[in-house]
């Protein structure tokens, strides 16, 4: 018998009719992979934070990187890094088949923000610190962070420094 063939994801830059299914991935996210270290106060509000009009104004803002992973026509993942604050803003992968979407997003978002800034932060959920010492961040301290709505969650200050061989 043939095995089924691998499904693998292409990664390309976001545009501004992705920001929709960006929002649906990125709820789908929080509620499926987050669910273990927070509570559902906290899950609801982090899912509902942001809307579609505020993912396409950042998708065409200059100052912005925002790519998206597509498997099988759907967006199953995206990353967004804001130059001008050194900052990995967003990393979020929906339950999927394919092993390493997470880090092959981050890769690739490394890739774009390191040409324009020598070190990333980023504001790590619980959840996903682990993922993101594996990926070569260390913690800068914890505080908790208040929402717009109020709010208050437990978050990781992280930084990554850019390599100093980039095998490109
Ligand atoms: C964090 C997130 C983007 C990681 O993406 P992912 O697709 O699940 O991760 P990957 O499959 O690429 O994992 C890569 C490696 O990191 C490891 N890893 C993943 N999550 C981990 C965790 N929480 N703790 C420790 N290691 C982890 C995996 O085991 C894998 O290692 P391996 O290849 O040696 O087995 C994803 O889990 C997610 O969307 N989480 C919810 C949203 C979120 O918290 N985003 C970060 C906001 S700051």
């Amino acid at each position: 018998m043939q095995r089924p063939p691998a499904v693998t994801a292409k990664i390309r830059a976001a545009v501004g009719n992705d920001a929709a299914d960006i929002l649906l991935v990125r709820r789908e996210a929080v509620l499926a992979k987050a669910v273990s270290h927070y509570d559902p106060v906290i899950l609801n509000d982090w899912a509902n934070a942001v809307d579609a009009a505020r993912i396409a104004r950042q998708i065409s803002d200059p100052d912005y990187r925002v790519l998206v992973a597509e498997a099988g026509g759907e967006i199953i993942g995206f990353a967004m890094a804001v130059l001008s604050k050194h900052e990995l803003k967003a990393l979020y992968t929906r339950p999927n088949p394919i092993g390493g979407l997470g880090r092959a997003l981050l890769s690739e978002i490394e890739y774009l923000a390191f040409q324009a800034t020598p070190y990333l932060v980023c504001e790590a959920s619980l959840n996903a610190e682990g993922f993101y010492k594996a990926n070569g961040y260390a913690e800068e301290g914890r505080n908790d962070r208040v929402s717009r709505s109020g709010v208050i969650s437990r978050v990781v200050w992280m930084k990554k420094h850019r390599p100093n061989i980039n095998p490109r």
